[in-house]
């Protein structure tokens, strides 16, 4: 098992920024990984809409960020992508998730993905998780449900307490005898990511993942999911209320505002040129909070200067 610091990263690197760039080049020669298109979901017999006509693709490997304000139609975009809208939605448009259309997917296929191959962190993990199973059984479940008995190299218990090592839980043994009350906020954030992560996806979907947690351990995760996101290679739709907190971690932006995209592109493009008001008003709020005392939390600024070399 890797050696980490309390709350630290299990394996010490900073993310390699070639290794990211090489594999951007290598992802656009390829059909994108993530391709929605004209997705509009409705709610209830009077068909209210909360997402109207988002289209946009993730690549392979790719980092791209959902911002915008609560009630935005965030998260019924990322449940729309993993075919978890509740019973009173409609939806029309198109997914395609590795070239396969997901809307008319049956549930059998989809399954089939989710957990293995498209995986989703949830922001409130004590709805998310069971409560009536140890962490270390809903974990080990992630591993039987998707690979075939033939295909393990190792029991899975091991393999339960190698993920819950990489992300820096300490003595995991005793985490994964837990039950999630058992556990910290921080604690049971990183064992969604440790079945997020077990079965090696090719895209992690994180639904406001550190919203709620305080800002070291919000701090701590966001450094751990940006190392393992590195290692893994895998992509990441990261959604988020909180522009500074998608300028750390992704190299793309959505904003959405009222159920639309209404701006999109490079992280630093964007921070720099924004074009629609509301996203003026997200950078200026970002500014204001990110004047946090004792800490040196992604500045706006950074980006803003980089454009002008002395
Ligand atoms: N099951 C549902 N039934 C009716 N309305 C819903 C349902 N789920 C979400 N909505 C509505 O969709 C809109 C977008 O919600 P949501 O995607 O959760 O926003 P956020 O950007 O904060 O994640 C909101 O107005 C919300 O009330
Ligand atoms: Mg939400």
């Amino acid at each position: 098992m890797t050696e980490t610091a309390p709350g630290g990263r299990a394996d010490g690197q900073r993310p390699g920024e070639i290794q990211e760039a090489t594999r951007r080049d290598a992802a656009l020669a390829e059909h994108p990984l993530l391709e929605v298109a004209g997705l509009s979901v409705a709610f209830g017999r009077r068909r209210i809409e909360a997402v109207h006509d988002v289209s946009f693709t993730v690549a392979r490997g790719q980092r791209l960020g959902l911002v915008g304000e609560s009630g935005s139609g965030k998260t019924v975009t990322a449940t729309a992508i993993m075919g978890l809208l509740a019973d009173n939605a409609q939806a029309a448009g198109s997914i395609r998730f590795d070239g396969e259309e997901l809307t008319t997917a049956s549930d059998q296929e989809l399954s089939r993905l989710r957990g293995r191959s498209l995986t989703m962190v949830f922001q409130e993990p004590m709805t998310a998780l069971d409560p009536t199973m140890t962490v270390g059984r809903q974990t080990a479940e992630v591993v039987w449900l998707h690979e075939p008995r033939s295909e393990r190299s190792e029991p899975v218990r091991q393999r339960v307490l190698a993920a819950f090592g990489d992300v820096g839980l300490d003595d995991p043994p005793r985490i994964a005898d837990s039950y999630p009350h058992q556990l910290s906020g921080g604690q049971r954030q990183r064992v969604m990511l440790a079945m997020a992560l077990i079965n090696r996806p090719q895209l992690v979907i994180c639904d406001e993942p550190t919203t709620g947690l305080d800002v070291l351990v919000q701090d701590r995760i966001l450094t751990l999911l940006d190392g393992k996101l590195a290692d893994t290679g895998a992509a990441c739709l990261f959604v988020s209320h909180d522009l500074a907190v998608v300028a750390r971690l992704c190299t793309d932006v959505l904003v959405m505002w009222r159920g639309r995209i209404v701006e999109a592109g490079p992280v630093d493009h964007v921070l720099r040129e924004p074009r629609h008001p509301y996203t003026r008003g997200l950078i200026a709020t970002a500014r204001i909070e990110a004047v946090t005392p004792g800490q040196r939390l992604p500045v706006l600024e950074d980006f803003m200067t980089e454009e002008e070399p002395a």
